[in-house]
């Protein structure tokens, strides 16, 4: 049996519309992380960052999987041990229909209740009232995401690791590799014997590690990364 884990970042939902954080065009660029990603900056400013969110859910209702979603949901189809680690927050990769995901970063569409802890999924696009109140007890939501200077959940936390130890093939697509603890996941894979294979337009920490490197977008490297998997007998 072969055990393979994809790994994916913003760059997987680049061509669906979604606009990446790093690079040209990105996130960062026009917004600063601090002002926007941090607890603090939400605890100082809860309507801003709700305002920032609001935006980025109807941007994300609106788009769709692309051949790269797809292609992943068909890889876990077809492979007799399939698992996805992503960064990303807009749940497209349920969308296109891979359901061994582990979500690093939280779910923009879920909301976490400060007051009485209650998370759940909020999907009112765009949202009628900012800062949006929690349906059970009225205290003040925010979303269930993964901020900067934040833990990450640590049992998705830990199975990522431990998925990435064992894995046979590790696929990383769309990620610029610098936000850590994600970032060393294909590092420990490799470390561990994984065949690495990195799809990137651009160069990253991972590129010079990586057993192969294809330097596509996600659509058009995904179709290769199928062929190859295929080639060596891995689905
Ligand atoms: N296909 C594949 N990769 C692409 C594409 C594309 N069409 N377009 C851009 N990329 C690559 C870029 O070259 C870059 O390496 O996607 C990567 C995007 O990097 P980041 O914007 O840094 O996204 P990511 O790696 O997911 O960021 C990690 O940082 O702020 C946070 O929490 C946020 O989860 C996110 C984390």
């Amino acid at each position: 049996m072969t055990r393979i884990v994809a790994f994916t970042g913003a760059g997987i939902s680049a061509e669906s519309g979604i606009p990446t954080f790093r690079g040209k065009g990105g996130l960062w660029e026009k917004f600063k992380p601090e002002e926007l990603a941090t607890p603090e900056a939400f605890m100082r400013n809860p309507e801003l960052v709700w305002r920032w969110y609001d935006e980025r859910r109807q941007m994300i209702k609106k788009a769709k999987p692309n051949e790269g979603h797809l292609i992943l949901a068909k890889i876990e189809e077809e492979a007799d041990y399939f698992v996805l680690i992503t960064q990303n927050v807009d749940g497209l990769h349920f969308e296109a229909g891979n359901r061994n995901v582990l979500e690093l970063h939280g779910n923009i569409w879920r909301v976490r209740c400060l007051s009485c802890g209650q998370r759940y999924y909020l999907y009112e696009t765009p949202l009628k009232e900012i800062p949006p109140r929690c349906q059970f007890c009225g205290g003040l939501l925010r979303p269930d995401v993964v901020w900067f200077g934040e833990m990450l959940d640590p049992d998705i936390l830990d199975r990522a690791f431990r998925e990435s130890e064992l894995a046979d093939v590790f696929i990383v697509v769309g990620t610029s590799a610098v936000v850590y603890p994600a970032a060393y996941l294909p590092v420990v894979a490799k470390e561990h014997g994984a065949f690495l294979i990195e799809v990137n337009p651009e160069e990253t920490p991972i590129s010079e590690i990586a057993d192969v490197v294809i330097r596509e977008k996600a659509g058009t490297g995904m179709k290769r990364v199928y062929e190859i998997l295929r080639e060596r007998g891995d689905i």
